[in-house]
C-alpha cells in the first residue's frame, strides 16, 4: 500500500480501554492502518466495532491506551495540550453524524462557517470571501441567511462541510456523516465529497455503515472487534479517488489484512463453512498457501 511512500496517516498496533467504574471495555485492539496523503478511504464495521473511536483518536480528541499515531508526520502522543488544539485548528476538519452536533443552532449558514475562522483571527473580510466561496462550493450561496432548522437535513450536512473546511484541513474526517439522510441525499453529499477530495487535494476519510460506500471510495478497510481485518480496493478508482460510473465494469479486490506480527482474521462465514476451530494447517502447495482446517479438532 505504501509503495509510494506518502503515507499521511499512520496508526500502528493501537489499543483503547474505556474503563468505567471496574469494568473494562476495548474498544480498538490492535488496530493497523495507513493512509496515503489526498486518499479517500471508507471505514466500515458494526455497531460498536470501534470506528467512532479510531476518527476521534485521528482527530485528536482522544488519546489511544497503547500505539503509535501520525499524522502528517506529527506524534500525536507527543504533543501538549496546546499543540493538540493548533494540531485540529489547522489540519482537521470533522463532519459528525448528527447535523445539529456541527452548527449552532442559533446562526445563519454563513456565521456558522465563519466560525472556525473567527476563532483562528481570520480578518473580518477573508471571513466574508471565503465563507462565501465554501457555501458556493457545497452549493449553498442561495441559503447564507438560513439558520439551520431552516435548512433540510442534506443541506445542514453541506453546511458542516463547509464548516469543516473553513480553516483549509489538508484532512477531513466524517464520522457517519450521511447515516441521517436518505439514500438520494446521501449520494449528492458522497458526491460533494468526491468533488472536494478532487479540487482540494484533502484527504478524507469516511466512517460508515453503509455497504453502498463500496461503489463510491476507492478503498474500503472493515473493522472488525476494534481490528482492521480485511479491505476491498475498487481498481477502477484507484487512480481517480471516488468516480462513481455505473457503466464502466468495477473490479473489486478483497484482501484480508495482516497486522504487522504477521496475524489475520479469517471471515467468520469460512470458519463456520469450515467448520474451523481453535487451530488450522498452513501448508505451502506450489505457489499457494493454504489453509487447512484440524481434522482432530473439527
Ligand atoms: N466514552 C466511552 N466510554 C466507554 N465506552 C465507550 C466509549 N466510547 C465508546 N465506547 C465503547 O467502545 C466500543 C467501540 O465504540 P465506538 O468506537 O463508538 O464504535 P462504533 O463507532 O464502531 O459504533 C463500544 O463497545 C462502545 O460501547
Ligand atoms: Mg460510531
Amino acid at each position: 500500500m505504501n509503495k509510494e511512500n506518502n503515507t499521511y496517516i499512520l496508526c500502528e498496533d493501537i489499543f483503547k480501554i474505556y474503563k468505567i467504574a471496574e469494568l473494562e471495555v476495548v474498544a480498538l485492539r490492535g488496530l493497523d492502518l495507513e493512509v496515503n496523503q489526498g486518499e479517500v478511504v471508507a471505514i466500515v464495521g458494526a455497531s460498536g466495532s470501534g470506528k467512532s473511536t479510531l476518527l476521534n483518536i485521528i482527530a485528536g480528541y482522544d488519546i489511544p491506551s497503547a500505539g503509535k499515531v501520525e499524522v502528517a508526520g506529527n506524534d500525536l502522543s507527543k504533543l501538549t495540550v496546546k499543540e493538540v488544539e493548533s494540531y485540529r485548528r489547522s489540519e482537521i476538519g470533522f463532519i459528525w453524524q448528527q447535523a445539529v452536533r456541527n452548527l449552532f443552532p442559533y446562526l445563519t449558514a454563513q456565521e456558522n462557517v465563519e466560525l472556525p475562522m473567527l476563532l483562528s483571527g481570520i480578518s473580518s473580510k477573508q471571513r466574508k470571501e471565503h465563507s462565501l466561496y465554501l457555501l458556493n462550493l457545497v452549493g449553498l450561496d442561495h441559503r447564507l441567511s438560513h439558520t439551520p432548522q431552516k435548512l433540510s437535513g442534506g443541506e445542514q450536512q453541506r453546511v458542516a462541510i463547509a464548516v469543516a473546511l473553513a480553516n483549509q484541513p489538508k484532512l477531513l474526517l466524517a464520522d457517519e456523516p450521511t447515516g441521517e439522510l436518505d439514500r438520494k441525499t446521501a449520494n449528492t453529499v458522497l458526491e460533494l465529497l468526491n468533488k472536494l477530495n478532487s479540487e482540494l487535494k484533502t484527504t478524507l476519510v469516511i466512517v460508515t455503515h453503509d455497504p453502498e460506500i463500496m461503489h463510491q471510495v476507492p478503498r474500503v478497510v472493515t473493522i472488525r472487534d476494534g481490528k482492521a481485518s480485511s479491505e476491498i480496493v475498487n481498481l477502477n478508482m484507484t487512480e481517480k479517488s471516488f468516480a462513481p460510473s455505473p457503466e464502466k465494469e468495477t473490479t473489486y479486490v478483497n484482501y484480508t489484512l495482516l497486522d504487522r506480527a504477521g496475524r489475520m482474521q479469517i471471515p467468520r462465514e469460512y470458519v463456520q463453512q469450515f467448520k474451523i476451530n481453535q487451530r488450522v494447517k498452513l501448508s505451502v502447495v506450489n505457489d499457494h498457501l493454504v489453509i487447512m482446517p484440524d481434522s482432530e479438532t473439527s
